[in-house]
């Protein structure tokens, strides 16, 4: 595909600027691990699968100055970098199994100098976005399998290219599906209160031609009403064992709905979404961000200066509500994925 959300680039992390879309198309450059905190922080790079590579990169980004003499004091610096990149953002384990790939890969090559060290960290980084690459093709043609010629599918947020190394999760098995010749319509959400369906999704289907409309969140229920929507297909940022999905605020509620109109709801998303540690979704860390999200858009004030806010960034929906989920491993029932384990 011809977005390149994140990569390496001669030295530095190279990201688009995903706040600027769909006005601009900017790439940013980042050398420092504190200014790319930021980045992930504002969700100029943002969607879990793209947030492990982010995890990955900035770790190595953090050391590959380090004037650590020994694998003890080396591993110490990595630890802090580790926990601060930890800090960005709490839900997507994607960042949290990218930072751990990165420690089991200096643990490894604990015996060799530090600058081999290094050059294992980055080789691993490098692992960690080409094999994200592969496994999005993956579970695209897995659930390809599950789409028909006619259907009608709504997505929540943006779980696309933009959102993953390459090509995307929820959105790749829409492309897979187009590649493979058959015919298909999606309904975009716009996803309060980011947005990351109306300027993201939006943008990455029209590019790649595919037919999408655009509708508020809270519009779902008639368009479903109405006998519109064929299958729901979302991404996710944290499974549980027993199958609940935390994934962008208004989820849950979108499951609600198609359960209510017997229309299928998919989670595409790969085993590195997975927590085999949490039993269940409640436990999962939710993010709560600044209330200016909501209160205003752009930096235009939509309510009262003062107001109280709430802003949760993720909910979670019951294993219950979610037909199967789409792995690189295969599909799966949600009470079945802790078999993958
Ligand atoms: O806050 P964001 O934009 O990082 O949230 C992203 C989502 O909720 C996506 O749906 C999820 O990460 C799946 S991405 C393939």
């Amino acid at each position: 595909m011809a977005i390149q959300t994140i990569r390496w680039d001669k030295g530095a992390i190279k990201i688009i600027d995903q706040t600027l879309l769909p006005n601009k198309l900017v790439y940013l450059k980042f050398r420092d691990v504190k200014d790319f905190w930021h980045a992930i922080k504002k969700l100029q790079v943002r969607g879990a699968p793209a947030l492990g590579v982010a995890a990955a990169y900035g770790a190595y980004l953090g050391i590959q100055r380090s004037r650590a003499k020994d694998y003890n004091g080396f591993i110490r610096e990595l630890d802090r970098v580790i926990k601060f990149i930890g800090s960005a953002r709490p839900t997507a384990v994607n960042l949290f199994w990218g930072l751990d790939r990165i420690r089991a890969a200096a643990v490894k090559n604990k015996k060799k100098p530090v600058p081999e060290i290094k050059k294992a960290l980055l080789s691993e980084a490098h692992k960690i976005y080409e094999e994200d690459r592969a496994i999005c093709r993956k579970m695209a043609g897995y659930g390809a399998r599950l789409i028909k010629n006619g259907d009608v599918i709504l997505t929540h947020c943006n779980a696309g290219a933009l959102a993953t190394a390459d090509y995307g999760t929820a959105l790749g098995v829409i492309y897979m599906a187009k590649e493979q010749g058959k015919r298909v319509k999606v309904y975009a959400d716009e996803t309060r209160p980011l947005l990351q369906g109306a300027r993201l999704t939006t943008w990455e289907l029209m590019r790649e031609g595919i037919d999408v409309t655009l509708i508020c969140d809270n519009m779902a229920a008639h368009v479903m009403s109405l006998g519109k929507v064929t299958k729901v297909i979302v991404g996710a940022d944290r499974i549980t064992r027993n199958g609940d999905a935390a994934n962008k605020i208004g989820t849950y509620g979108v499951a609600v709905l198609a359960k209510y109109h017997k229309i299928p709801f998919y989670v595409v998303a790969p085993v590195s979404t997975i927590d085999f540690n949490l039993p269940y979704g409640r436990l999962i860390p939710i993010e709560e961000r600044h209330g200016d999200e909501i209160t205003t858009i752009r930096g235009n004030l939509l309510a009262p200066k003062g107001v109280k806010t709430y802003c949760p960034a993720f909910d979670v929906t019951p294993a219950a509500l979610i037909t199967a989920i789409v792995t690189e491993k295969g599909i799966f029932k949600p009470d079945e994925i802790k078999k993958i384990r």
